[in-house]
């Protein structure tokens, strides 16, 4: 049969596979249609699969009799990648997300790596240009690989302490530059034609040894409260490196996706890092997120806590109500009992809104969808540059399952290690209750003035039980709902 044909369809299902991932990305923009973005773009994928078999009619006749097998083996490939991720999707919780992302991630560069193994073992790469784009997705994809794996075992408490060592930035250098010596040697000697000093099949295995070794080197020293910001850092190789091998491929489909999710995981990281107030230099080569040595300054005043029921009739009386939720609600899947109390409140006339932090919980957005799993509507749901002035009017502030996002240190501690970080002003609310379990710190590990200011209650307990509490004792007021 003619290649003609076949290549026309491809080129146009893959051209039909990209515009449905940038479809729906840009769907991906809102809480209110992220849910049907997340599908078109599934379906975009699935085209670009289907797209990947008509490939079948293009083969040469050197590689004919080994149809079969292929197609069966992708096919096999197909079922148990696709059953996996079916069975772990629907598995995994919330919070542990990110690490899920981490894992997906790594298999994206691992799978990079390995269009560009096959391409270089069997020494396929035309010219110059094409040998240079292979070798640098092949780097950039087990880099994303293995540090994605150390990133995966941190934040699923597998590796539980950054692995610090003198010299270790020292050492990390000189990995790099061995894996770029070891490229650029493989480059110079298949360009020349010079007999290598070890043979080829070795080079490569090296090359390929020493980019993992240098993956899981620069990942290993870095706090677990920086993983989701270095698996956004990957997530943006990963997609460099795909990039790379779908121009080594040829295929737009892959080189198109590719690039989207490379520019998509840099400017997550930027937003990142910006909501940090921190560079993307500080995050990869300092340590934050280790237990602080800064001073944690005299911190005045007591905690005083309260019985849960009495904190939710005070709220079922108040004007205004903002809610600060962070990683604790998600911990304890509370969502739903937290927009039950609102509705309750609601009921009753009191004005509610939720304030969101960027960098609340373990993941971005992991709030807002926390939220809207509850259906809680999105005209109740501030970010924090829209809603911060709003907390000196507030009656009360409800901090649930939060810390850091609302450490006031972050305004006056210098030495303090989210000095800098935007923060929400849950301080200057009228009064301000904090639900959590007990004396746990937040991500950072530091300490939070905020829970001993004059104007705040501690409410302990899992945020899902004090919830349950609250309602029950606004419930018992037995008062009708507000006109
Ligand atoms: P955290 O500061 O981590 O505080 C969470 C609090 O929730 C803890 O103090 C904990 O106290 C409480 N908690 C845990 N389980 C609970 C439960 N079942 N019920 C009630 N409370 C519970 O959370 P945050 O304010 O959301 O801040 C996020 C942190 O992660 C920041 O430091 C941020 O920089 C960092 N980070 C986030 C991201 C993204 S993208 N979200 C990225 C990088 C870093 P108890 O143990 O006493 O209950």
């Amino acid at each position: 049969m003619s290649t003609i044909i076949p290549q026309l369809i491809i080129g146009t299902t893959d051209l039909a596979a990209a515009f449905l991932f940038l479809y729906g990305l840009k769907r991906m923009s809102s809480p209110v249609t992220a849910p049907s973005g997340i599908f078109v773009a599934g379906l975009g994928m699935l085209v670009a699969i289907l797209a990947s078999f008509l490939y079948v009619f293009s083969v040469s006749a050197a590689a004919r009799p080994h149809l079969a097998v292929n197609v069966g083996l992708a096919l096999v490939a197909l079922a148990l990648g696709g059953g996996i991720a079916w069975w772990s999707g629907r598995k995994v919780a919330l919070t542990a997300m990110p690490q899920m992302v981490a894992l997906y991630n790594g298999m994206g560069g691992g799978a990079a790596g390995a269009i560009a193994a096959v391409e270089l073992f069997g020494n396929k790469a035309q010219g110059l240009a094409q040998l240079v784009v292979t070798l640098l997705g092949a780097l950039i994809g087990a880099v994303s690989l293995s540090g994605s794996v150390i990133a995966w075992a941190k934040l699923d408490g597998v590796i539980k302490k950054p692995l610090r060592v003198r010299g270790q930035q020292a050492v990390n250098a000189l990995v790099m530059l061995a894996t770029l010596v070891v490229g650029g040697y493989i480059a110079f000697v298949t360009q020349s034609g010079v007999e290598p000093l070890i043979p080829m099949p070795e080079l490569i295995t090296l090359f390929f040894g020493c980019a993992l070794v240098f993956g899981v080197l620069m990942t290993l020293p870095i706090g677990g409260a920086d993983m989701p910001v270095v698996i956004s850092i990957y997530n943006a190789l990963t997609g460099l490196a795909v990039g790379f091998e779908g121009f080594v491929l040829q295929n737009p489909a892959l080189m198109i996706a590719g690039m989207v999710v490379g520019a998509a995981g840099t400017l997550l990281t930027l937003l990142m890092a910006k909501a940090m107030n921190r560079s993307v230099g500080n995050v990869v080569f300092t340590n934050f997120g280790t237990p602080a040595k800064h001073k944690q300054g005299n911190i005045k005043g007591s905690l005083k806590p309260v019985e849960a029921g009495d904190a939710g009739i005070f709220m079922r009386y108040a004007s205004k109500v903002i809610i600060v939720p962070g990683y604790g609600l998600a911990a304890a899947q509370g969502q739903q009992k937290l927009y039950e109390f609102v509705k309750l409140l609601q009921a009753g006339g009191v004005d509610v809104k939720f304030a969101i932090h960027p960098v609340a919980g373990r993941m971005p957005g992991q709030m807002d969808v926390l939220l809207a799993e509850a259906g809680v509507p999105y005209d109740l749901i501030f970010q924090l540059e829209d809603i911060n002035d709003q907390f000196a009017g507030a009656d009360v502030a409800l901090v649930i399952g939060a810390n850091d996002v609302v450490n006031p240190a972050a305004r006056t501690d210098k030495s303090s290690p989210i000095y800098g970080m935007p923060i929400l002003n849950a301080d200057k609310a009228k009064k301000v209750y904090v639900v959590k379990r007990g004396e746990g710190k937040g991500y950072a590990g530091i300490v939070n003035a905020l829970f001993y200011g004059d104007n705040c209650n501690m409410v302990y307990g899992d945020a899902q039980a004090v919830l349950g509490k609250m309602i029950e004792a606004v419930k018992g007021l037995g008062l009708a709902a507000a006109a």
